[in-house]
């Protein structure tokens, strides 16, 4: 085969017709409330009730609130992206099977796999903000882990391993392998609590704000609002996960835009005013604590609501780290589906109907991430790999507008090209907001993808003609 055959072979395509008919094994369930339930249900967990007091005290301070602006007006432009290629192409995958069609099969595998550190690292990076409310619940009744096991490994301080973030890790993944509906009505429930539990800070919050706390409101300038924006970005993710359940959505071309646009939408408006209501509650240097919501409340001792806050706010990151598991599993069964990954992952079992068997292994892994890696560090590379996947879904848009002007498309994002290009400029912006440890260590999981995509997945891939079964 000739040099340039060979090189346009790592661009084949996806015919857009096949995407969301093959294996078909998947059961149709989910309507719209429930996408969007599902996408509320991935985006406020960790991000709000965590990573705010971080990004407070240490970037943004009373700011904190224009960075939230700022991450969700790029977000806002990526979700309309999302929904043009949901609506689109309603196959599970999401960003992957999209970049399949728009950019060809390298591309696509390099999404993937960036996808799997996001989904990834973003479940353990929420297991672990989960366990941090679990402990102090716990300590509320006086009970203590031993020291060594409540936090990431960091032999200085004697912690070793986290075993409460593994532990939920593993009980959702049982969760997940009993059926998605049956995963989706837990969800519903826990969301409702979360959203009475946010809306209960804003209504009695806001009766304890001291504007002065809001001096000085730009603490570390605005370079510090963009990188509060950097790290708050994590708060936003999720509503890209409500494209992955595609394949069991009844009407995905009306449902899948409501769905991804609607839960943005009340997620952005709640974040603002709970930051406003946080900075304006607590002194901003004082919020670098592992529970900064419920702290708020214990701040002007109401203890009680404090410890409401707490339990609302553990159910809450439940529910995201339930959808963030779910995306995982999902992925990886489309990319698995397509000859990329082994198939394991998409051996779809039982009476329950979910890929069981790639759904423990991933498990299994995410556990071992939540239990040695910091918050911190989970939540950068999530970060990272989040907006590269926005970036690429938004210029994907562009090109398949270009090369397929003729698809149906259940929702068009307005302004092509200004809206795509606003958003890949955007999030690629606040990539470069992130620490230097974050790139390099983004690079070499992108390099290690790329050697086993040459290894295994060229060769194993549905698309080659000579294909090794
Ligand atoms: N947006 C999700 C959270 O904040 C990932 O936990």
């Amino acid at each position: 085969m000739r040099t340039n055959e060979k090189f346009s072979l790592l661009f084949r395509k996806k015919p857009i017709a096949s995407e969301g008919n093959e294996g078909g094994a998947l059961k149709r369930a989910l309507g719209p409330l429930d996408l969007t339930t599902l996408g509320v249900g991935a985006i406020i967990g960790t991000g709000i009730f965590v990573l705010t007091g971080v990004a407070a005290a240490k970037y943004a301070g009373p700011g904190l609130v224009l960075s939230f602006l700022l991450a969700g007006i790029i977000c806002a432009f990526a979700a309309l992206c999302y929904s043009e290629f949901a609506s689109t192409i309603p196959a599970s995958g999401s960003a992957y099977t999209y970049s399949y069609t728009a950019f060809g099969e390298v591309i696509a595998w390099i999404l993937g796999w960036d996808l799997i550190l996001e989904y990834g690292f973003a479940s353990a990076a929420v297991a672990s903000g989960w366990s941090g409310y679990f402990q102090t619940l716990l300590s509320g009744f006086g009970l203590e882990l031993p020291h060594a096991l409540t936090s990431a490994f960091n032999p200085e301080k004697g912690t070793y391993f986290d075993i409460t973030a593994a532990v939920i890790t593993m009980i959702i993944t049982f969760l997940l392998t009993r059926g998605v509906k049956e995963a989706a009505r837990a969800n519903g429930i826990m969301v409702g609590i979360k959203i009475i539990v946010v809306l209960i800070f804003i209504g009695v919050g806001v009766f304890y704000v001291h504007p002065a706390n809001w001096h000085p409101f730009l603490p570390f300038g605005f370079s510090g609002v963009t990188a509060g924006a950097a790290t708050v970005f994590f708060a936003y993710i999720g509503f890209d996960a409500v494209s992955t359940a595609a394949e069991e959505v009844k009407r995905p071309q009306r449902d899948l835009p409501i769905g991804i646009i609607a839960s943005l939408a009340v997620c952005t408006i709640l974040y603002i005013v709970v930051s406003l209501i946080l900075t304006g509650i607590v002194p901003f240097s004082m919020l670098n604590v592992s529970d900064p919501v419920a702290f708020a409340f214990e701040f002007v001792n109401l203890n009680g609501l404090s410890w409401i806050v707490s339990l609302g706010a553990i159910t809450g990151i439940t529910t995201v780290l339930l959808v963030m598991m779910y995306g995982q599993t999902r992925l990886l069964y489309s990319m698995s589906r397509d000859g990329l990954l082994s198939p394991v992952f998409s051996k779809v079992s039982g009476k329950s109907q979910t890929p069981a068997v790639g759904s423990w292994l991933a498990g299994m892994i995410v556990a071992l991430f939540s239990g040695f890696i910091s918050l911190g560090h989970l939540a950068e590379l999530t970060n990272i790999g989040t907006l590269f996947a926005f970036a690429v879904v938004s210029l994907g848009i562009i090109v398949l507008r270009r090369n397929n002007p003729n698809l149906k498309r259940g929702f068009r994002v307005p302004f092509v090209p200004f809206i795509p290009i606003l958003s890949a400029v955007g999030c690629v912006y606040l990539m470069t907001r992130l620490a230097a440890l974050t790139w390099i260590t983004f690079f070499g999981w992108l390099i290690i993808g790329l050697m086993i995509y040459f290894a295994y997945g060229r060769h194993h891939s549905h698309l080659n003609p000579l294909r090794r079964k």
